[in-house]
């Protein structure tokens, strides 16, 4: 019997993986079933500002399946948040229990609650009883160890939740080192729940690797990888490292990136904003890319910008492996 193809999940990344990115993404790109949200944030006051919402109304979103992310360390606001996601007909709303920002982690939110199980319990306790959507959650291994993670399991145990996305590495190493597959496996054989991997899936080699020693885990989240490489969804898909048009296909997406920014953004700035912020991603598989990126870094106006990035991918080639 053939394995059941992986699903895959675009990660939030708040500030980067936006309605507008995320809906040019899903229009260019194949390959992907699944978006996550970035995180909202959740409020006390009795009314849900309609701005907070912009982000994951369902009639600006691609029309892949959304999960929105909430971040909240008070049940009554967790709970208010979840009725008006409901509202605009969410199932699923998904508790960022993994921000590792330090301001985050100081105010108990994001990873600052890993080492709370009692709190989280409280918080779950109300919430699963009284949302009006199935709740998933999002977590790393803890802020200064794996330990962390293992004393928190037999409390996400006692909930309903639909899924468990876990991002094997602690809080305070942000970014840095590598991904603690051992803790990743520890934690699946004690949880109840589905669960979800997440953590530097940058090729088809390491998704493989993934997918052999994980068989039961049939669903992977990539974030930055697929930021670099927005044809590694595809790849996943049909194990053909091969990519034909790439730069063609890039420039039609980047175009359609900018053009979505400028139709919501007033002035140069935020635009350029948000296209550095894209280049630091997406420079990685281009030929010269750093070179590109310091001239990117460098424009004032969004119409020089596009000159600079049209000249550059005029003659650009795709390389099979990033720039280190
Ligand atoms: C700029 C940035 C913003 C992020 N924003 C969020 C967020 O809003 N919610 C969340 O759960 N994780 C957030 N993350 C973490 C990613 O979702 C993901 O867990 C992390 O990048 C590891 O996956 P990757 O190795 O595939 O990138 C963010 C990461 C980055 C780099």
């Amino acid at each position: 019997m053939s394995r059941q193809p992986p699903v895959l999940i675009f990660a939030p990344m708040r500030g980067v993986t936006t309605v507008h990115y995320r809906t040019a993404f899903a229009k260019h790109f194949q390959g992907l079933d699944i978006e996550m949200a970035p995180f909202i944030s959740t409020v006390s006051a009795g009314r849900i500002n309609a701005k907070l919402l912009k982000d994951v109304l369902p009639e600006s979103n691609s029309g892949l399946p959304l999960i929105p992310q909430v971040m909240s360390n008070n049940a009554d606001d967790f709970i208010q948040m979840n009725i008006a996601l409901h509202e605009l007909g969410y199932n699923e709303v998904n508790w960022n229990l993994g921000c590792p920002h330090k301001q985050i982690r100081r105010k108990q939110r994001g990873s600052g609650l890993l080492p709370h199980p009692q709190m989280v319990d409280g918080i779950l306790g109300k919430v699963c009883a009284e949302s009006p959507c199935r709740i998933s959650v999002k977590v790393r291994l803890g802020v200064e160890s794996s330990e962390e993670l293992t004393a928190m399991i037999p409390v996400l145990n006692r909930y309903p939740l639909s899924e468990v996305v876990i991002h094997p590495r602690t809080a305070v190493q942000m970014y840095e080192g590598t991904v603690d597959l051992g803790a990743f496996e520890t934690a699946c054989s004690q949880l109840d729940h589905p669960v979800c991997y997440n953590g530097d899936i940058f090729d088809l080699a390491f998704f493989q690797t993934l997918e052999k020693r994980f068989p039961e885990t049939g669903r992977f989240m990539l974030g930055r990888g697929l930021l670099s490489n927005p044809f590694l969804c595809e790849i996943i898909k049909s194990g053909n490292p091969q990519v034909e048009n790439a730069i063609a296909r890039i420039k039609a997406f980047h175009d359609d990136v900018v053009a979505r920014y400028e139709s919501v953004m007033h002035g140069d700035q935020p635009v350029l904003g948000k296209m550095k912020e894209f280049w630091t991603y997406q420079m990685a598989y281009l030929s010269n890319g750093q070179k590109l990126f310091k001239k990117v870094k460098k424009a004032h106006r969004v119409s020089t910008y596009k000159d600079i990035v049209g000249e550059f991918l005029a003659d650009a080639e795709w390389k099979p492996t990033p720039t280190p």
